[in-house]
């Protein structure tokens, strides 16, 4: 491409199909959305039900809106995901690994009933979701595969041991899918949001002393808001993006740095 070639459109996902699992709250809510206003029709497996909040969200944007509430660690569940986006939309160009949990406890009180279910919804589901997706993608040779991962993709952290491990991996599972995928022309990122402001940190938020911790700790000197992840998520989802392949993008405020 010639460089007087390059324009705004470059930003575009119109006609575009996305999958966002458990992107229907949070900060999946904001990954949706920000695909949907850059154009995407968006598909959404997730187990919470918003009352149709995300539904009406996207109706506003004019794009096609589909959630189908599935377990996406269960047996078959990320080929059914994929077979029912195709079957709304046509094909599948986008997807973002979003559905995530935390558990916390004491060192000496994280076991197995902790450690496994973390991993099968935050490492095993992010796999099995890339592996039935590249399939697709690798027949039509294009797309997009966005993983969420965290400042614990890079940091400990204290309380959950398989919250480090699983966002690690995740870290993991892009490179070396980014590295398999990249000559089928498609690409694999991840995005690692710093802290954010949403219900599962308002407590953190509320002890004051936490809170200057965080603040204290950011560059930007505030937490995120999750519309600051949105201008990444296109990005990654874009055209624009065609050449970065492997990378995970902090969206932190500067943490890491500091
Ligand atoms: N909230 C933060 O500050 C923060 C910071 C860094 C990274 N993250 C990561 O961002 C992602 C989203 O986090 P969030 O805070 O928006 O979480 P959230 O708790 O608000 O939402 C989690 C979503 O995942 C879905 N989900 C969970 N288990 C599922 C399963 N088995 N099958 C289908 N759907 C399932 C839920 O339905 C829900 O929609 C996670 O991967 C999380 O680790 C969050």
């Amino acid at each position: 491409m010639h460089i007087t070639d390059f324009s705004l459109d470059h930003f575009s996902l119109r006609g575009k199909r996305a999958i966002v699992t458990g992107g229907n709250t949070g900060l999946g809510q904001a990954f949706t959305l920000a695909l949907a206003k850059a154009g995407a029709d968006v598909f959404v497996p997730t187990l919470f039900d918003d009352d149709g909040e995300t539904a009406a969200l996207l109706a506003e944007a004019g794009v096609g809106y589909r959630e189908l509430r599935i377990d996406i660690t269960a047996e078959g569940a990320p080929a059914r995901v994929l077979d029912a986006c195709v079957e709304a939309f046509g094909g599948v160009d986008v997807l973002v690994n979003s559905a995530g949990i935390s558990r916390i406890a004491d060192v000496t009180e994280f076991g197995r009933t902790l450690w496994d279910p973390m991993v099968a919804v935050n490492l095993t589901a992010a796999f099995e979701m890339s592996h039935q997706a590249a399939k697709r993608m690798i027949r039509q040779g294009s797309g997009k595969i966005i993983n969420i991962a965290s400042l614990f993709s890079f940091l400990g952290g204290i309380g959950s041991p398989a919250y480090a491990a699983t966002k690690h991996g995740i870290a993991g599972l892009t490179k070396a899918y980014a590295d398999e995928l990249g000559g089928h022309g498609i690409q694999v990122n991840a995005i690692a949001p710093g802290y954010f402001a949403t219900p599962i940190t308002a407590e953190t938020r509320a002890d004051a002393e936490a809170n200057r911790r965080i603040v204290d700790h950011t560059p930007a000197g505030r937490w995120g808001d999750v519309a600051d992840l949105m201008g990444a998520t296109v990005f990654l989802a874009s055209p624009a993006s065609d050449f970065v392949n492997g990378h995970v993008l902090s969206v932190d405020g500067g943490y890491l740095v500091r």
